[in-house]
């Protein structure tokens, strides 16, 4: 059976817990957090359903060999804030973190604290680990929120909805219209262009609108596509999820994480596929590609380090 470890246990942390637990497709879940006590607090609750093997440290020699790790630590977007707002506070989280695991852990690992294109790219820099083994949580979320929107709009069932979000987990996302589906049928053979930009628009937004009503980042819906991306993995189902990646010439990006669509299966990131873009969406994208690389130019100081 399979080992996971969730190194922060704020509210996306402790419902993936939940979540995998519940699932029962993990032997044992090793959580890490700076606040130990809440750990464990929340790892007596949690096993007092479930049967699964909950255990806390903060020794990060004990999650070497756990087949796939999930890092949640760092600051959460408060309202107002852009994910960007983050990069300070959140890259001297996840360096020290990143420093604990180089050359120990061998497993997958799968990056969840903003702004999380530049803290997979940081991540990835420190530890080294291989490309295909570390992955942000980007382009599935917000093709999620499109699929939601879609699905409410036409009133269809979410399974019977395809949608393709790339690029940056911010405001610079690109929904692929073109690439988006209910049935077998493009969504603009269905909805006005009005509709769609209102759809394209509120799911940039989505994370700032559950801010905005509930004054807490999200944690439910990320917590259940991190699950989806283990589930994946772990089963080998090599589905296509749009997840941010290390690219390095894929759709003329150079060394750079953001989200384009992906085969995960037990190896990790198994195949990057390069959809044909139009020059819109290729602009759009070089949009979110530069502005990733300006913020970039800003960690560089610490990975030289
Ligand atoms: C979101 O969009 C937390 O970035 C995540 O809700």
């Amino acid at each position: 059976m399979v080992k996971l470890a969730i190194i922060g246990i704020g509210k996306v942390g402790s419902t993936l817990a939940f979540i995998s637990a519940m699932k029962g497709d993990f032997s044992e879940i090793i959580l890490i957090d700076r606040n130990s006590n809440k750990a464990k607090g929340i790892a007596l609750d949690i096993s007092q359903s479930f049967d699964v093997e909950i255990t806390v440290t903060d020794n990060y020699n004990d999650i070497n060999d756990v087949d796939l790790l999930v890092l949640t630590a760092g600051a959460p977007r408060k309202v107002g804030m852009k994910r960007e707002d983050l990069l300070e506070e959140n890259s001297k989280i996840v360096t020290d973190i990143a420093l604990k695991l180089r050359d120990k852990f061998r497993g997958i690992s799968i990056i969840v604290t903003n702004p999380v294109d530049l803290m997979s790219y940081l991540y990835y820099k420190i530890t080294g680990f291989d490309k295909k083994k570390v992955i942000g949580l980007g382009g599935l979320l917000d093709s999620l929120r499109m699929k939601y929107y879609l699905s409410k709009e036409l009133n269809v069932a979410k399974n019977s909805i395809n949608t393709m979000v790339i690029g940056s987990h911010d405001g610079r996302m690109v929904p692929l219209v073109r690439y988006s589906y209910v049935g077998n049928i493009p969504i603009n053979k269905l909805l006005p262009e009005s509709k769609i930009y209102e759809i394209v628009n509120r799911t940039k937004y989505g994370g700032d609108e559950i801010i905005r009503l509930s004054n807490t980042s999200a944690f439910f819906s990320p917590a259940i596509c991190i699950y989806k991306i283990l589930e994946t993995i772990i089963k080998d189902k090599k589905e296509i999820l749009s997840l941010s990646v290390y690219l390095n010439g894929e759709y003329e990006i150079k060394d750079c994480f953001l989200s384009v669509p992906v085969i995960l299966g037990r190896e990790g990131v198994e195949k990057i596929l390069e959809l044909e873009l139009n020059n819109e969406e290729k602009r759009n994208l070089m949009i979110a590609y530069e502005k990733l690389r300006e913020n970039i130019s800003k960690l560089e100081r610490i990975i030289s380090l």
